[in-house]
């Protein structure tokens, strides 16, 4: 049987997707590819290299007979902008990599595009499926970049690569970064921890958000819908919730009315005046039937939950 093959494995999304393919398919049929920060507790099979490293990513497929690639490995918002030249040999040449394999061994493959591929001209509210994509960020551009090369792949080679503009995702099973939306992650440790937190975005900084079990959710339809109901081949707009921390904060004040919170915006805050607030993603629920679970109140209980359980270890 073929088996499918998961970049990015360790990290924010490869830390629950992986976990949840491994439930669908059996641990012996997914290959975890980590970087750097490999798990020590991890059940699987696990392997290390290098997306960019074409051979390496070649000799991965042939030798387990991949069928499937959840392309995950890349940098985000805030690390792109530290290192933009390795932001666009990881986020495209890595891709490019991928969908070559993909060609030459007919893989199914998953990518995953941002709402960083949005910019200053696109609308704020409701954002249409097709706008205008004019990225201020080296990471938006790698992702509008990688979104017409997947299309390109699809009608050029006819690769079945699939794609979501994925909003902030917040989960708790992995550390959270310095991404622009991960304040909302962090909150939480800084909840539990010292019932107090300090904001790196303002009060009043709306932007699209959803948990992480309604994102690999929707990954997950995504990749099991019938071919023909893919009509979008860029990126899927794909939403659930959208909040500002103020908002967030209010929910967390039900679980500790005495909750602390202080803003020091940076320059983080300039990153999410360039994204929208809220997104139209009625394609996705019209064709594959997206629908999200989890609301803001959910979310808050469940990264609570999670956080905690987490830190009492
Ligand atoms: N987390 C979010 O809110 C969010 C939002 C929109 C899109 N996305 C996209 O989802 C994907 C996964 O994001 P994430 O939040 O899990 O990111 P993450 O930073 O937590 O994980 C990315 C992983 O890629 C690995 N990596 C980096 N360079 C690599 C290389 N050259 N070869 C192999 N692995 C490499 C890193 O070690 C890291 O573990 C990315 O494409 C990201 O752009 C994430």
């Amino acid at each position: 049987m073929q088996k499918i093959l998961v970049t990015g494995a360790f990290g924010l999304v490869g830390s629950d997707l992986v976990s949840e393919l491994q439930k669908k398919h059996g641990n012996d049929q997914v290959i975890a590819l980590g970087r750097q920060t490999i798990d020590g507790n991890f059940h699987g099979i696990l392997e290390q290299g290098d997306v960019r490293d074409y051979a390496a990513m070649e000799a991965l497929i042939k030798k387990y007979n991949i069928g499937t690639v959840y392309h995950l490995a890349g940098l985000l918002s805030v690390g792109g902008e530290k290192q933009p030249d390795l932001a666009w040999d990881v986020n495209v040449g890595g891709l490019k990599n991928i969908l070559d394999l993909a060609k030459d061994y007919q893989l199914k493959v998953f990518w995953p595009s941002s709402i960083a591929a949005f910019g200053p001209t696109t609308p704020k509210h409701d954002v249409p499926q097709h706008t205008s994509l004019e990225p201020t960020t080296i990471y938006g551009v790698s992702k509008v970049t990688g979104e017409l090369l997947c299309q390109y792949y699809f009608k050029r080679y006819g690769v079945d690569v699939r794609s979501l503009r994925y909003p902030g995702l917040n989960g708790y099973k992995a550390a959270p970064g310095d991404g622009t939306t991960e304040y909302a992650i962090h909150i939480f440790y800084g909840l539990i921890k010292d019932n107090a937190y300090t904001c790196f975005l303002k009060e009043d900084a709306r932007l699209p958000m959803m948990y992480m079990d309604d994102a690999i959710k929707g990954t997950i339809a995504l990749m099991e819908a019938p071919a023909e109901k893919i009509s979008v081949r860029t990126s899927y707009n794909f939403a659930a919730i959208s909040f500002t921390p103020g908002e967030l904060v209010a929910e967390i004040k039900k679980i500790s009315p005495d909750f602390q919170i202080s803003y020091e915006p940076d320059a983080r805050q300039q990153i999410a005046e360039s994204w929208p607030q809220t997104i139209d993603d009625s394609r996705a629920r019209e064709d594959w039937g997206w629908q999200e679970s989890f609301d803001l109140a959910a979310m808050t209980r469940a990264l609570y939950e999670g956080v905690k359980a987490k830190l009492q270890k």
